[in-house]
């Protein structure tokens, strides 16, 4: 089985209203990423990581060896989504010739597919030089998580005129800079869907509305594993921080009474024959 391509993701685009929405989930592990593999067309291995499974307040401490053992480990437990991979906050930003040098290492040392760049117009120029390269890229607007230092920074972004023009012309110019597609983050309803409809490529959404062409969320947010702050766009579709609760409690019980481990979790007695 051969994985989905990032050409094979524009070209979602192009079957307009009988397009699938694509499907993207979050996964950090092999052991998730071959439970999501089944049901996804993309899974980011998002620098969501830092904060998700090292505890950090934020992104902003995430390194690119984090990613390249996340990304590796994520392409291992999956055969056919397209892996896209976040590149981390400081391993871009300086100049393109930066961002290809890391982006290059990046795929090369994890065998991802694509990787995925927080930013807005400017950017431009090294989204075009990583598409140049072969490197297929997704942009991310709106709210950009590696700006963020607190969780009252994570808010509604393009409320005004003047802010949602500018996330439009974000989005257009990382497209003309060659975007595969462009992930937008907390802008309301009418803004994702006038955004969807002026650009030829998907637009994926968190926070986006159903007018985006796909959806992407944090794994552990929709399974309820994430403990802490969980924004409103979150559809808790598990509650497996509570089934974790009740497994573990319940084996403490048992070690602590002597009931675990009982005689069919044991060897089988043989008499040692000396
Ligand atoms: O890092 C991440 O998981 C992301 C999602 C929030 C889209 O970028």
């Amino acid at each position: 089985m051969s994985r989905l391509s990032a050409a094979d993701i524009t070209a979602r685009k192009r079957d307009g209203a009988t397009a699938l929405p694509i499907v993207v989930l979050t996964a950090y592990t092999a052991p998730m990423a071959h439970l999501l593999d089944a049901h996804t067309d993309i899974i980011l291995v998002g620098d969501s990581l830092g904060m998700v499974l090292y505890g950090m307040e934020n992104t902003r401490s995430v390194s690119l060896d984090m990613m390249i053992a996340h990304a590796s480990a994520v392409v291992r437990g999956s055969k056919k989504s397209l892996v896209l991979v976040d590149m981390p906050f400081g391993t871009y930003e300086e100049s393109p010739e930066q961002a290809l040098r890391n982006a290059r290492r990046l795929l090369d040392e994890s065998g991802a597919d694509a990787l995925k760049l927080e930013g807005d117009a400017q950017l431009a120029p090294t989204v075009a030089l990583l598409v140049q390269n072969n490197i297929p890229v997704m942009g991310h607007v709106g709210l950009l998580p590696q700006q963020v230092t607190s969780a009252d920074g994570f808010k509604t972004q393009g409320k005004t005129d003047e802010t949602a023009a500018r996330i439009l012309q974000d989005a257009l110019a990382l497209q003309e800079a060659g975007a595969f597609s462009v992930l937008m983050e907390a802008v309301t309803e009418p803004l994702a869907r006038h955004i969807t409809a002026q650009l030829r490529v998907p637009t994926i959404g968190i926070g986006a509305s159903p007018a985006c062409d796909g959806q992407v969320l944090v794994t552990d947010d929709m399974l309820g594993l994430s403990a802490g702050y969980i924004p409103r766009f979150v559809k808790r579709y598990g509650a497996l921080a509570s089934q974790v609760d009740d497994a573990v409690k319940h084996y403490a019980q048992e070690v602590r009474s002597r009931a675990f481990p009982s005689a069919e979790y044991c060897y089988p007695y043989t008499k040692p024959t000396l």
